[in-house]
């Protein structure tokens, strides 16, 4: 890892030499990052939270990815979604991959959208503070990154890559892996606590 690396990306502990942050290493498919562009922008309906809208951008004939200047974040909304801006890979439970700037993350269990919150937490009247207790385990940085986000099936989101999580009461953790459940039975949300059968951690 180079100087230049170390500067933005530092653990609290160093990993293995191996274990560099995934957004550190080289990509082909992401370009220098670009001017930051909106991200609170909302879509109309929960079908467009799906698409790629936000992410690529035309080049000719191809459409290809492209990193915002922004980092990778979680808001944890007590009784609703998780609410992800960044760089982010979406890997669906059956390996389809696409990628997103903005995406709300059901963790109720109820959506029909599934891995994508549909308000669903309304109609169950889903009730969860929103705390956020785990410790960080990594520096924040303010670089652009990536992470990957994977739909474990009958299981949580399994996370790749710098993401800080947090939520308007100043809680935050800081980290480059881990599993958020998705069925709103853990104990320690927003992370899985691999306990309830419809999560096999
Ligand atoms: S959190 Fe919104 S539908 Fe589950």
């Amino acid at each position: 890892m180079d100087d230049a690396t170390t500067a933005y990306a530092k653990p609290l502990s160093w990993p293995d030499s191996d274990e560099q942050p995934a957004s550190t290493q080289s990509n082909p498919n992401l370009d220098s990052p670009a001017a930051p562009e909106p991200v609170g922008k909302q879509p109309e309906s929960t079908n467009e939270r799906t698409l790629d809208r936000w992410f690529l951008e035309q080049r000719g004939s191809k459409r290809v990815p492209k990193r915002l200047d922004i980092t990778n974040e979680l808001l944890v909304s007590p009784g609703g979604p998780l609410k992800m801006t960044g760089n982010i890979t979406l890997i669906d439970e059956d390996g389809n991959v696409s990628h997103s700037n903005n995406l709300n993350l059901c963790r109720c269990g109820a959506s029909k959208n599934s891995p994508l919150c549909d308000d669903q937490h309304l109609d169950i009247e889903f009730f969860d503070s929103g705390a956020v207790t785990q410790i960080s385990d990594w520096m924040p940085v303010n670089r652009p990154q990536t992470v990957t986000v994977t739909v474990v099936k009958d299981g949580p989101l399994k996370f790749r890559g710098y993401l800080r999580i947090f939520n308007k009461r100043g809680q935050e953790c800081i980290t480059m892996n881990g599993s958020l459940c998705r069925c709103g039975k853990s104990s320690k949300k927003p992370f899985c606590d691999s306990k309830h059968g419809c999560c096999s951690g």
